[in-house]
């Protein structure tokens, strides 16, 4: 059994049912998620091998480059597998490296919706997730344009991404929202309540940043010494814990390199005792 799939299932939106240790694309394009990547074959590389352990799971967006997650995902992986989930996002624009400017209009949000459909070479986007709420536009109208393309048939799911609670249930409706994606990791749990929601509503929560871009991984990482006693990497701890705070947590580790993807996936062989736990959780 590849080791992704070691970890138990979600159904997103009842009926995508994924393993929960995903894959975030982010990573691939060139520096501040802009341009192509340095190594093209190598980013080629991941994502098939991602899909090899086990991944079913992939989050990307239109603005990761931008269009080259998307282009790259298609390149490496079409025709995809049976059962591959492909998420991606609307609603921000690029000016530049590390850039990023929220802009909701309806207009354009069909116009990325089918710019992604292209890129990714799909009939219909199994998830569609607002990227940011466009503060300049009503809510109704942002998500009302992902209404329109699902009742089209070219979007399956629709998620948010980095709300509040408040926002979630404005959000819910309007439509029926069936991921949120925010903040969340083992040193940042700003965004609990919204994890806590997720858990109530059976709605998947999607946390960015599981390994604090890194941090959680490194030699000096808060979880180094757990990791050592449980003969474990510090990324496997950091992913380890994401997966046991709720069933709908799907955790999509970003990573260039096909060693750390295999480290990250291994989070899926390890199981944390309640002690383990208390004392991670302690880590806040
Ligand atoms: N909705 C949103 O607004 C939003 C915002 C940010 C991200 N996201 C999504 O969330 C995904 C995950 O976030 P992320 O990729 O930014 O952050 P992350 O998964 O927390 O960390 C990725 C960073 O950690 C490094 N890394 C990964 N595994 C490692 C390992 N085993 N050992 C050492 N270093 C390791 C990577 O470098 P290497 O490449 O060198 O491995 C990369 O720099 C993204 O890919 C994207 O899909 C969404």
């Amino acid at each position: 059994m590849t080791t992704a799939s070691l970890s138990d299932t979600f159904a997103i939106g009842g009926d995508l049912t994924v393993h929960r240790l995903g894959y975030g694309a982010m990573q691939l394009p060139g520096p501040g998620v802009w341009g192509e990547p340095a190594d093209r074959d190598g980013a080629l590389a991941v994502l098939r091998a991602a899909v090899e352990q086990g991944v079913d799971l992939i989050d990307t967006a239109d603005s990761y480059g931008p269009l080259v997650s998307e282009q790259l995902i298609a390149e490496a992986l079409h025709p995809y597998p049976e059962g591959l989930v492909v998420a991606t996002k609307a609603g921000l624009t690029r000016q530049g490296p590390g850039i990023w400017t929220p802009v909701g209009r309806p207009a354009y949000l069909r116009q990325q919706v089918e710019l992604s459909l292209r890129h990714l070479r799909v009939e219909r986007i199994d998830l569609i997730q607002l990227h940011r709420i466009d503060p300049d536009v009503p809510l109704a109208d942002q998500l009302g344009a992902f209404r329109e393309l699902q009742e089209e048939g070219k979007v399956r799911h629709i998620g948010v991404s980095e709300v509040s609670v408040a926002e979630l249930e404005a959000a819910r409706e309007i439509v029926d929202v069936v991921s949120v994606q925010n903040l969340y990791n083992l040193t940042n749990r700003q965004s609990q309540d919204v994890l806590d929601h997720a858990t109530e509503h059976g709605i998947a929560f999607i946390p960015w940043f599981p390994i604090a871009t890194g941090d959680l991984a490194a030699p000096d990482s808060p979880v180094a010494d757990i990791a050592r006693e449980l003969d474990a990497t510090p990324a496997q701890v950091a992913l380890a814990w994401l997966l046991q705070k709720s069933p709908v947590v799907l955790p999509i580790p970003g990573t260039k390199s096909v060693d750390h993807l295999t480290e990250n996936m291994g989070a899926a062989r390890l199981s944390l005792s309640p002690e383990d736990v208390a004392r991670l959780d302690a880590l806040a």
